[in-house]
């Protein structure tokens, strides 16, 4: 495409040099004819319907004496024979016979050409034909689209697609301008739905059958079963006839093709015709809606005339339609542009003043200079045509873009509804919605019942497995433990465990049968590697995964997950028999870390003997693993226990391919086999109650025992035992005391004894006694008087020792009381 756009510029700029001035109308009164030109492929599906609509509009107009009175719309026509090179060139000798509006061109490659030079020379460009949505108002000012962009027709494919809930369609189209604007906005469109376009299929323009043969054979490997096909009018056809061979029209297929094959099936008479029906059988397709009118009814019988007058054998097809209200559109607009007093003046472009060498003798080529007033009486245009109101919005489409949705059946085609921008799918027709508030809610989108390929009337599933109907190849991954999850009976294809039962039960539950083929993966010997597993499902050697596949996100980076069956955090297990293990249960949040370097992350047939010998051994204190394999060990062995809660949330499911529609399905199905009480079941049968359930096993997890405290324990006895310490050095300290002022003042003793009542046994005793520190017993009488009792003691006796000192003339020392 590239390279036909640098050929229009160059042609453009050989065009402007030789641009010069020129008068043609002469000024004041209106001229006596204008001349538009009409640039289409004469001998194709649309153009043959368009020629004769165009050429009955035309004098149309001039019998029309509101529009245009007083002036002939002459119209020059070109045929632009399906090539960009010709369609140009054609495109440029129109130019050159001073057009002011150009109708045309048909074909959206030759419009991109074109609008280039119509946007140098002002010249306006009605399209009646060219639908490709890239080609826009604000790339190419002078282009007006007077039928409906294809931006419309894909929102209407993706709405049947969405109503009939496919997720994934194939999309069939010509490697051109046309074909791939269309698939883009058909990319667009569905992902709006939530569904996408999961292989795009090319076929170059004017391709032999051998290359759609290999289009299509590609087409079938794909899971989609919804084809969607948007190729020209005029080759379209080869594509279903290659289809049928390959059986591809069967059931289980659903076409759906754009409005290019209305036009083929509009057009078509006789019975050479009615042969290629029998190929398209079951489709959808689309066609511009236009509603029923008298005038449209006028039209066609004097269309319809013409062509049986001059022995024409195809009939008209809706581009038919827009050809003829492009005339008038532009009729109208002139008839405007010269009410307002303007003339039709052209004159050199001054921005191609360069190479004069040429001898194209482009010269004659000119700008015209109302083209711009022309413009915008255009886009002013309001009146209603035979394909309805012609108006254009803001963004320069037409007003209220709507389809008609048809199924082929027998020798015709039968609508099942319609689809318009203003309300989505409905049965009834937009001429009726439009009276009425626009309602595009889901409840309301409703299309009558079709029948599909292979004469079926249930709605086809939208896709296959892939390999084209081979049995999934399900991996199974088979371990050296647990055999309980998944295990390998007698016969390669005769997996058993947990996990399969889960697999088989929501594969049951499928509206559809999945025949699956168990592949074993590894010897039972060694674990084999899980995300190997899941990068063999990713590359395609595998359908799928199932076992005890943890969804972890680098997992989900490349596979597809069902929702889990079972969840599945890590949890710590610990011999329930030490203590220390409990304990941690309080320490756990500050050393999670420190404890992967005591644990190994999985369990092994080792593992009890791990844990028994404890880390001093050569063991480990604790195992860190996820809460499943947990459960099946601890039910076997009841001296361990889980320490603590989980500390990750995560689950098992099992992996498909990217965007596998099955993932989908079966995640459905395992929640309703959780919501009926089946998952559990399962869950129950495999995972046996503990053997040795009466005793604290089960809630040891949690409760809290007494050597729970063994640190609060341990600080309590040493602040007691320190207490006691203090107490008895104290107490050996004050009986020391004690015992030296005893023996200091034995004289004395006597007054001392008969002065207190409560100490008089004591110091009786003491004052039998004449050892100094005493004996225990002495000891644990000191220890034994009250502490205030020792203190006066001790203080009577220095102030006896004073009195003595001071003089014996007192006769009465103090009493205690
Ligand atoms: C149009 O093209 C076909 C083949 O591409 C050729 O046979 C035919 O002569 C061409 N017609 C005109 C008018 O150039
Ligand atoms: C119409 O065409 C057919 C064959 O195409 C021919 O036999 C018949 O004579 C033609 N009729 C007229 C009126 O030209
Ligand atoms: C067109 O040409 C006439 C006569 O030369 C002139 O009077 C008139 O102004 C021109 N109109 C425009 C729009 O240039
Ligand atoms: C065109 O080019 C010639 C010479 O280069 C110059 O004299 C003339 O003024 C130019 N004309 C316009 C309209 O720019
Ligand atoms: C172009 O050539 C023509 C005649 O060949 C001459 O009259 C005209 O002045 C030339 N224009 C320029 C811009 O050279
Ligand atoms: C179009 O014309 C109709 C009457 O013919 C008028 O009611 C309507 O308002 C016009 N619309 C615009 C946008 O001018
Ligand atoms: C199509 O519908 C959308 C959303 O309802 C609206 O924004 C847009 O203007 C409509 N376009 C036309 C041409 O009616
Ligand atoms: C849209 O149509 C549905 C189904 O016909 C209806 O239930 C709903 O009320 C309608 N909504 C509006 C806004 O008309
Ligand atoms: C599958 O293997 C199990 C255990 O090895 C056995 O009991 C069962 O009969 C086998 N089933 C089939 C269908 O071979
Ligand atoms: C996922 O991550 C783990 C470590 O976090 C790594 O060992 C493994 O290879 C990764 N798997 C994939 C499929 O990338």
């Amino acid at each position: 495409m590239g390279a036909v756009r640098f050929m229009s510029l160059f042609l453009v700029a050989l065009v402007s040099a030789a641009a010069a001035a020129r008068t043609v109308a002469a000024a004041g009164a209106p001229p006596r004819e204008v001349t538009v030109g009409a640039l289409f492929t004469y001998d194709s599906t649309i153009g043959r319907a368009a020629r004769l609509a165009i050429e009955i509009a035309v004098d149309d107009v001039n019998a029309d004496r509101t529009v245009l009175a007083g002036t002939t719309l002459k119209l020059m026509t070109q045929d632009t024979n399906c090539s960009g090179f010709l369609g140009t060139i054609e495109a440029l000798q129109l130019m050159e016979k001073n057009v002011i509006a150009v109708i045309g061109p048909q074909s959206s490659g030759i419009g991109h050409v074109i609008s280039h030079v119509v946007n140098e020379l002002h010249v306006p460009l009605l399209s009646f034909a060219a639908t490709d949505p890239t080609l826009s108002a604000s790339e190419y000012p002078y282009f007006l689209r007077t039928a409906i962009s294809d931006y419309f027709q894909m929102h209407a494919v993706a709405s049947i697609v969405d109503y009939y809930q496919w997720k994934e369609v194939t999309a069939i189209f010509v490697d051109d301008d046309y074909g791939r604007g269309g698939v883009s906005a058909l990319g667009d469109a569905l992902i709006a739905k939530r569904a996408r376009i999961s292989y795009k299929a090319a076929i170059p323009p004017n391709s032999n059958t051998d290359v759609i043969n290999d289009v299509l054979f590609r087409v079938n490997m794909m899971e989609s079963r919804v084809i969607v096909v948007h190729v020209n009018p005029d080759t379209g056809m080869n594509i279903f006839s290659a289809a049928k061979k390959l059986q591809m029209m069967a059931d289980g297929y659903v076409w759906i093709a754009t409005d290019w094959l209305a036009a083929v099936v509009d057009s078509s008479s006789g019975s050479k015709d009615l042969k290629y029906m029998s190929h398209i059988q079951g489709l959808i397709f689309l066609r511009q809606h236009t509603p029923e009118s008298d005038t449209k009814n006028k039209f066609m019988s004097k269309w319809n005339n013409v062509a049986r007058n001059r022995n024409i054998s195809f009939g008209l097809n809706s581009y038919g339609f827009y050809a003829y209200d492009s005339v008038w559109t532009v009729a109208r607009a002139i008839d405007q542009f010269l009410i307002s007093g303007l003339q039709i003046n052209f004159s050199k472009d001054p921005r191609l003043n360069g190479s004069n060498d040429s001898t194209l003798h482009l010269s004659t080529l000119e700008m015209f200079d109302g083209g711009d007033q022309l413009l915008q009486q255009l886009l002013l245009t309001n009146f209603t045509g035979i394909t309805g109101p012609v108006q254009f919005d803001s963004d320069r489409n037409l007003v209220h873009p709507a389809y008609d949705i048809l199924n082929v059946g027998g020798t015709g085609s039968r609508l099942v509804g319609y689809w318009s921008n203003y309300s989505g799918l409905s049965v009834a027709a937009p001429e009726i919605l439009y009276q009425k508030p626009p309602n595009t809610s889901t409840s309301a989108q409703r299309l009558y019942n079709v029948v599909w390929p292979g004469d079926s009337t249930t709605t086809p599933r939208g896709w296959v497995f892939p390999n084209n109907g081979q049995p999934l190849r399900v991996g199974v991954p088979i371990k050296a433990s647990f055999k309980e999850l998944v295990s390998i009976g007698q016969g390669s294809d005769n997996v058993t465990g947990y996990s399969i039962d889960i697999f088989n039960a929501a594969i049951k539950l499928l509206p559809y049968p999945v025949p699956c083929q168990f592949i074993a993966i590894g010897d039972g010997r060694k674990n084999p590697n899980y995300d190997d597993i899941i990068s063999m499902v990713a590359a395609n050697s595998l359908d799928a995964a199932v076992g005890d596949f943890a969804i972890v996100r680098n997992r989900t980076k490349i596979a597809e997950f069902t929702q889990p069956f079972i969840e599945s955090g890590l949890v710590i297990v610990a011999p329930a028999s030490k203590t220390s293990s409990s304990a941690w249960a309080f320490l756990k949040p500050f050393t999670l870390e420190m404890w992967f370097s005591f644990s190994t992350m999985f369990f092994s047939h080792r593992i009890c003997g791990c844990l028994n010998r404890g880390p001093k051994d050569g063991g480990v204190a604790a195992i860190v693993d996820e809460m499943p394999y947990v459960d099946l060990f601890l039910s076997k062995h009841c001296n361990f226990r889980i320490v603590g809660q989980e500390f990750t949330k995560e689950g098992w499911g099992f992996a498909f391919q990217r965007d596998s529609p099955l993932a989908e399905d079966l995640s459905t199905a395992i929640l309703q086999l959780s919501e009926s009480g089946q998952l559990q079941r399962i869950h129950d049968e495999w995972f046996s109650e503990p053997s040795c359930a009466s005793d604290d096993s089960e809630v040891g997890a949690t409760r809290l025992g007494l050597g729970s405290f063994w640190g609060l324990f341990l600080v309590c006895a040493l602040i007691c035992i320190f207490a006691l310490v203090v107490f008895f050095v104290r107490i050996c300290w004050q009986y020391s005391q004690y015992s030296n002022s005893e023996a200091a003042d034995e004289p004395g003793a006597a007054a001392a004894a008969a002065a207190a009542a409560a100490a008089a046994a004591a110091t009786t005793e003491r004052q039998k006694r004449p050892t100094r520190l005493g004996s225990f017993k002495e000891l644990i009488q000191f220890v034994d008087t009250k502490e205030a009792e020792i203190r006066r003691t001790m203080k009577q006796r220095s102030s006896d020792k004073d009195n003595q000192a001071a003089g014996p003339s007192d006769p009465h020392p103090v009493a205690a009381a």
